[in-house]
């Protein structure tokens, strides 16, 4: 199965996909998380996208697309995987079509006013990345992961300013990815408000049509 997860910074794709890669066996490719690691790891493409990701931007296409290329060519791509934050531009869209054929691409729409509240309640394991909400996913410990036992952490750009602006990027330039994909046939629309397990069911249901 190879899929797209597209949605506003909060909507749930990160949350989604963690279930969806224990229901298919294949990765989750988040290029938010091999952004933030090449971040923390200190590269050149860390430095040059740090700037962006602070400031709610988008890391130029270049960049991003380069990095998605090395890490589809990898072995554990071969029967699939789940695209969770790419392609968030018309360009990105049109250069993974070089790369790859897909299977579907999941919508997971959420009313914008709530999505505030999501991210600046978030908290992400430093450890294995599963994400939390202070309210909504509690950790059965408090500030540790139940996955794995790491420390849990605020990013960075879970700020109030930082997430508004990402919203706008969003608005901006991501948005239209749902018309191209509609009109590619490729595009299911899931309900992303509600009960994070109603969601996921929901999802499944969608795919297992496919
Ligand atoms: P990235 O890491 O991809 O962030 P994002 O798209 O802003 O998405 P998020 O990870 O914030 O949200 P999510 O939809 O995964 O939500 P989650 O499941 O965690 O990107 C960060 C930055 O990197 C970008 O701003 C950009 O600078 C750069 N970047 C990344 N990819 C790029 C690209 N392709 N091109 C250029 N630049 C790129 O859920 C959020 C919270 O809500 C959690 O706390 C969760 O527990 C909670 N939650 C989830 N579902 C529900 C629910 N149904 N009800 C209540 N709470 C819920």
């Amino acid at each position: 199965m190879k899929l797209v997860l597209l949605g506003a910074p909060g909507a749930g794709k990160g949350t989604q996909a963690q279930q969806l890669v224990d229901r298919y066996g294949i990765p989750q490719i988040s290029t938010g998380d091999l952004l933030r690691a090449a971040v923390a790891n200190g590269t050149e493409l860390g430095k040059e996208a740090n700037g962006h990701m602070k400031a709610g931007r988008l890391v130029p296409d270049e960049l991003v697309v380069g990095l998605m290329k090395e890490r589809l060519a990898q072995d554990d791509c071969k029967d699939g995987f789940i695209l969770d934050g790419f392609p968030r531009t018309q360009n990105q869209a049109v250069l993974l079509e070089d790369i790859t054929d897909l299977d579907a691409v999941v919508n997971i729409d959420v009313e914008l006013e709530s999505l505030v509240a999501r991210l600046t309640g978030r908290r992400t394991c430093e450890a294995c990345n599963a994400v939390f909400h202070m309210l909504y996913k509690p950790p059965a410990v408090a500030d540790m992961c139940d996955a794995c036992g790491g420390n849990l952490y605020q990013r960075s750009d879970d700020n109030e300013e930082t997430v508004r602006s990402r919203l706008d990027t969003y608005v901006n330039n991501t948005k239209p990815l749902i018309d191209h994909y509609k009109d590619k046939g490729l595009l299911v629309e899931v309900d992303g408000n509600g009960a994070i397990a109603d969601i996921f069911e929901n999802i499944c249901k969608a795919l297992d049509t496919i």
